[in-house]
């Protein structure tokens, strides 16, 4: 997992905003999240949470066949943020796509990459879910603003021998609530309210924060309980619920709902905010470092949110070294040459460019031209 350094307290936006610490954490049980520098856009926190996935996993990049990146806050509409992640990591041998389903898109993209080892059609692959919400944000609107942050969380899913992995999954969608939230792109009509209220903003965000609380809560139970029903899991098997960080009374009203102790379901929305798509990987990945998973234990994930759209995966969680870490340093250092590799490509070719600039007879002046090579300039992948 990736967050930013850099945190934005209830406090802050009290100074921004018209609300309170009091009113935020009563209302969504949220006290601070982390806001992207600018040169920390999804790809550059997905591209950090792949490396640390890896690493962890001891697996190259080259090994990797498959990249789904599940983001509503992409650098580009094309090329991918998943094939600028392919790229910055070195997998050479990789596919690489970007999914959009909102905050259930981690899910989603999860249960593709698991038909896709399950079919024999690859056998290794990353989902990772990357969020920048701090750039969609109406800062002036205190009943959305007040639950986003930033952060990016990463998987790595390998064909294998034990009966684990994802074992069941249910993916839905209610279109009819298509504009209860949602961030208008180039395609969208522009909207306007005779109040001003709700007005669609191109790249913007904008929602109906009741009407969401009121689906996800009625949605929650009926989708853990199908996930389960299909994998033949018992509800008293399973040892953790990952949900997606939305608001902490959603999380309380679904653990009442499936009559759980709440200490059963991961929570660090207090931390985080709402990061979207990142939200369920980042708790997973916390929940396992701080050794809430043991090799073999159930878990179950839930993702809602735009669309409407909501999923949930059961898993049989298969910790790759039960025993403990234990990384080969000559893959580690092959990883990290290969990072090097590809940083100083990319130099390479600025100081080509910057050579063809000195050449008086060059036919075409690249700097007539939108010049590719500054973006690299701009991305932090460090
Ligand atoms: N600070 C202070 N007051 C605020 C406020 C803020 N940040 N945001 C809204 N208010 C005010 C409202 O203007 C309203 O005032 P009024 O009664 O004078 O009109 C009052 O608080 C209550 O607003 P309401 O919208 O009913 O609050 P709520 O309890 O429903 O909480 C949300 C609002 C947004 C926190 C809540 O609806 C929510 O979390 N919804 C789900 C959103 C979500 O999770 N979306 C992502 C899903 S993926």
């Amino acid at each position: 997992m990736c967050v930013p350094e850099r945190v934005l307290t209830n406090d802050d936006l009290a100074a921004i905003l018209e609300t309170s610490d009091e009113w935020i954490k009563a209302r969504t049980g949220i006290k601070e999240r982390r806001i992207a520098d600018e040169g920390e856009t999804a790809a550059v926190l997905g591209v950090r949470a792949a490396r640390r996935a890896l690493e962890i996993t001891d697996i190259l990049p080259h090994q990797v066949d498959l990249i789904v990146v599940a983001t509503s806050t992409p650098e580009n509409i094309f090329p991918s943020t998943a094939s600028m992640i392919q790229h910055w990591l070195g997998a050479s041998k990789a596919g690489a796509f970007d999914l959009s389903a909102a905050c259930s898109g981690f899910v989603y993209g999860l249960d593709m990459a698991a038909q896709a080892i399950k079919s024999g059609s690859i056998d290794t692959a990353i989902v990772i879910g990357t969020e920048t919400m701090s750039r969609v944000m109406n800062w002036q609107d205190r009943s959305t603003c007040i639950l986003f942050g930033d952060g990016a969380g990463a998987v790595v899913l390998q064909a294998g021998e034990r009966k684990a992995g994802v074992l069941s999954t249910v993916l839905r969608s209610d279109g009819s609530g298509f504009d209860l939230l949602g961030i208008p792109a180039l395609g969208s009509p522009e909207i306007r309210s005779k109040d001003g209220l709700h007005e669609r903003r191109l790249h913007k965000m904008y929602m109906s924060g009741g009407e969401v609380f009121k689906f996800a809560t009625r949605v929650i139970k009926s989708s853990v309980l199908e996930s389960l029903h299909k994998s033949h899991v018992k509800l008293s098997d399973v040892k953790l619920i990952v949900p997606h960080q939305a608001n902490k009374r959603i999380i309380q009203a679904a653990a009442r709902s499936l009559n759980m102790d709440e200490d059963r379901f991961v929570t660090n929305l207090e931390r985080y905010g709402n990061t979207s798509a990142a939200s369920i990987p980042i708790a997973l990945v916390e929940a396992l470092e701080e050794g809430r998973v043991n090799d073999g234990d159930y878990i179950v994930l839930i993702g809602f949110g735009g669309g409407l759209t909501w999923a949930s995966s059961v898993i049989r969680w298969v910790i790759p070294h039960p025993e403990g870490r234990v990384v080969n340093r000559y893959r580690e250092q092959r990883r990290r040459a290969g990072y090097a590799l590809v940083s100083l490509r990319t130099r390479w070719k600025r100081w080509l460019k910057a050579l063809q600039r000195l050449n008086p007879f060059a036919r075409f002046r690249p700097e007539d031209f939108d010049d590719p090579d500054e973006f690299d300039d701009y991305y932090d992948v460090s």
